[in-house]
């Protein structure tokens, strides 16, 4: 369409006052209004040069090219029905959850119907002149009409989506679930600060710093990294004694544990906890027992072993570790930094100290278990790790052969149970 449309608002609230101020000064001739209350209409109109409040709905239908039912979604479709429509005229409306089935009665007499939703919040005209620029409209219509209405998104300095009629319901229960229970979540923090004597406002005060700066994380690290807290560290101790902490407050603890499972998909994506933490997280959220208490007896089995490796050097000031070949960690499943326990074959010493990745082929004790070794000696490398009894049977250490210079010759995974069978 060439020519800007005629633009007329059916319903003058919150939404219906901003976009008709913002499009005016766009340059879009705003041309009649009307509401349920007249005066809401005349308001309106005595801040746009053009425009005239109506009386009646249909004298906007009739005067504008363009009609948009601005009112509460339950009056869109009786509010439509009882109006006049023909080819040449199009009419749109702004819910979020409502597709162009309410504007049923307008497409039958020819008109051309659409939606236009801006993903925003609206509490006041102000406030949504203010928040439009950067907002997105989700447009559902047929051409031209859709070409319109993005030109209209462009004047309105926000971004389009098109959205299909089907899909239009989950895509508003994503908006209310990031727009509204943002505030329902924080009605239940300012709740729980007034069990300790805060009353709701300081609490907000208190918390609004903290919501802003989670909003700016969001917006400047995305998800899942911008994830901070307990779950994302797997801190179960902490997580534990909210849980106690929220016992006397049924409503509250039940929200707590829902958000924390669905929190923890995102904890898992950002990589800060592994498998066994995340289980445990699991368990303590869905009101089990830790998954450690569950199962029972812990053992200490072997968890990795690299044998019969060459030490290729001991450097006493160096501080205290064993350089380890990062293809022999690897191999072995050992992490730089985890515990491991060294075996001289030569003279019989046994210690425990931490790997640390080396260079290729080297095994170098550094620090006080410089002592224990020589060079050329040949030792053993031990890891340990914690398994229920319950699952000691399946649990396979990992075993890497190497020959005199360092270089893996084979591995081997075994469970318990192999073992016994090959004796
Ligand atoms: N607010 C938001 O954050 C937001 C965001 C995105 C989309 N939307 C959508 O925008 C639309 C309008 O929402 P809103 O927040 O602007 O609602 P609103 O502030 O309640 O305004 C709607 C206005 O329509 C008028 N009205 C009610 N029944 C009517 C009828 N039968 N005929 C004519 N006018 C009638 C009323 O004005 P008077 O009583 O003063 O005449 C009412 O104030 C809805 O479809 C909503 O889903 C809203």
């Amino acid at each position: 369409m060439e020519r800007k449309p005629k633009l007329g608002f059916i319903g003058i609230g919150t939404v219906g006052n901003a976009l008709a101020l913002k499009l005016s000064r766009a340059g879009y001739p705003v041309v009649a209004v009307s509401s349920l209350r007249h005066t809401s209409a005349r308001n309106l109109a005595a801040q746009i040069k053009v425009c005239r409040a109506f009386e009646n709905n249909q004298d906007v239908v009739n005067v504008a090219d363009l009609i948009f039912i601005t009112t509460p979604d339950n009056a869109i479709e009786p509010v439509v029905s009882r109006l006049s429509f023909s080819r040449g005229k199009s009419v749109v409306h702004c819910s979020g959850a409502d597709s162009t089935r309410s504007l049923i009665t307008a497409r039958e007499a020819g008109a051309l119907v659409g939606t236009i939703h801006p993903l925003q919040t609206f509490a006041s005209t102000e406030q949504a002149l203010a928040n439009l620029p950067g907002s997105t409209f989700a447009l559902e219509a047929e051409e031209p009409l859709l070409g319109t209405l993005k030109e209209i998104t462009a004047a309105l300095e926000g971004y389009w989506i098109e959205l299909s009629a089907e899909d239009k319901v989950s895509y508003h229960a994503a908006a209310v679930i990031a727009c509204n229970y943002l505030v329902t979540l924080v009605k239940l923090a300012t709740d729980l600060w007034q069990t300790f004597g805060v009353p709701p406002a300081t609490a907000t005060r208190a918390l609004l710093p903290l919501i802003k700066g989670t909003v700016h994380n969001i917006e400047t690290v995305g998800l899942p990294d911008c994830l901070t807290g307990p779950i994302a560290r797997g801190d179960t101790n902490t997580i534990t004694k909210h849980l106690e902490a929220l016992e006397s407050e049924p409503s509250l603890l039940s929200a707590y544990r829902k958000l924390g499972l669905a929190t923890l998909p995102i904890a898992i994506a950002k990589g800060r906890i592994n498998p066994p933490q995340a289980e445990e997280v699991k368990s303590l959220l869905e009101g089990k027992k830790l998954v450690s208490e569950e199962k029972g007896l812990m053992l200490t089995m072997l968890k990795s072993k690299i044998h019969r490796a060459r030490v290729t050097d001991a450097n006493v000031d160096y501080e205290g570790s064993v350089s380890i070949d990062p293809v022999l960690l690897e191999a072995a499943n050992i992490f730089p930094f985890e515990q491991v326990h060294v075996l001289d074959v030569n003279n019989g010493a046994r210690f425990t100290t931490y790997a640390i990745a080396g260079t290729r082929g080297e095994i170098c004790l550094n620090g006080a278990a410089a002592r224990l070794v020589n060079r050329g000696d040949i030792v053993i490398i031990l890891t340990y790790c914690q398994v229920s009894e319950n699952d000691a049977h399946q649990h396979a250490p990992k075993l890497v052969y190497v020959d005199q210079n360092n270089a893996i010759t084979h591995t081997r995974t075994m469970t318990s149970v192999e073992a016994m069978a090959a004796h």
